[in-house]
């Protein structure tokens, strides 16, 4: 067989290779382009045609060299992307289910309070965890030094641009606070969000927790219309209709009250529940102290208002029967799953 025709038959064989598997891949390139094959073997031979032959097959045989090697590179990539038991695909099968994550109970309680204020034209406000003094204490009309700081033991943050420390807020009237000097009324929102205090951790209380303010603020806002409103949250949520007011103390409330709702006493559960009175003790709340409404820039002869704010573990606790308040803060998946039902 003359070069040529050697050539020639080459051209064909390259373009009839068909390979399956990896293994043929690997066959192909030894035969070709291995150490004692057809390339090696052409370019040997090649040294002794005659000179004429060496212009036509030279650059011919250098190409289908550099040809067959991409070949072979695009074959091996080929098959690594593809998975090589590709018989066993079945693109009808049901595809996998994924495990629905569950709802926190605290969010649960959360969204159920924002919807029922929502119904009545309130808005949702939020504001940051670290807080100022001015936030959290003094625009609420704690005055430095005064004893009612004492009410909430704080934790305390340093803050690297000034002398006085920031704080983790103990309560989330410091959004009422950010609230007041930023709009104008009438004011209607209610902020839900985590809080702070230095407090033992046992299984009643927690040094983080979460609460929700509500602050509502327009000409002519009576003590009346904050009962009125207290007394559909406590029909909408717990399904009970008597509430009463019991005189208390905020320094950013005047006058400022105790809500509790008549829960009753029908079972023992209720008993221990209620401490034997029936009444559940539910929020504080009052009138937005004049002088809170000055310091936020709000006028005070024009405006009145009110506001109250409570807790939300104490709620998910006695909706879902949790004994033990930490129970909410270990993230323990076994006791998020159970709140599956309540999506
Ligand atoms: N901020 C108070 C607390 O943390 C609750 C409150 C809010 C009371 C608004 C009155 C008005 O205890």
């Amino acid at each position: 067989m003359s070069f040529a025709e050697k050539v020639g038959e080459l051209i064909e064989e390259l373009e009839e290779a068909r390979v399956e598997t990896l293994e043929e891949v690997e066959e192909f390139r030894i035969k070709y382009l291995g150490s004692k094959g057809v390339f090696k073997s052409l370019f040997h031979e090649f040294k002794e045609v005659s000179s004429e032959e060496k212009r036509e097959f030279g650059k011919k045989l250098n190409e289908l060299k550099s040809k067959t090697e991409s070949l072979v590179s695009d074959w091996k990539s080929g098959f690594s992307e593809q998975p090589q038991e590709s018989s066993n695909l079945d693109l009808t099968r049901p595809g996998m289910l994924r495990e629905l994550g569950a709802e926190h109970p605290i969010s649960i309680i959360k969204r159920e309070i924002i919807d029922i204020f929502h119904a009545i034209g309130f808005s949702v406000a939020e504001g940051p965890e670290i807080e100022d003094d001015w936030h959290n204490f003094s625009a609420l009309n704690f005055p430095p030094e005064h004893p009612a700081r004492d009410m909430q033991d704080t934790f305390f943050v340093a803050n690297p641009n000034s002398e006085e420390d920031y704080v983790l807020r103990t309560h989330t009237s410091s959004v009422q606070v950010r609230v007041m000097e930023n709009n104008e009324p009438p004011i209607r929102v209610i902020a839900p969000g985590r809080v702070f205090r230095n407090e033992d951790i046992s299984a009643r209380s927690h040094c983080i927790f979460h609460q929700i303010e509500g602050l509502y603020i327009d000409e002519g806002v009576s003590f009346a219309d904050m009962k009125q409103t207290l007394e559909y949250f406590a029909k909408e949520f717990f399904g009970k209709s008597e509430i009463r007011l019991r005189p208390s103390y905020f320094p950013f409330t005047e006058p400022s009250a105790e809500m509790d709702v008549y829960w009753g006493l029908e079972s023992e559960v209720d008993y221990r529940m209620t401490k034997g009175t029936g009444w559940l003790e539910v929020m504080g709340c009052g009138m937005v102290d004049p002088a809170v409404l000055d310091s936020c820039g709000i006028d005070s002869e024009k405006y009145s208002g009110f506001a109250f704010g409570m807790g939300l573990e104490r709620s998910a606790m006695k909706r879902f029967r949790i004994p033990d308040i930490r129970m909410i803060f270990e993230n323990d998946a076994r006791f998020l799953k159970k709140f599956k039902s309540a999506l």
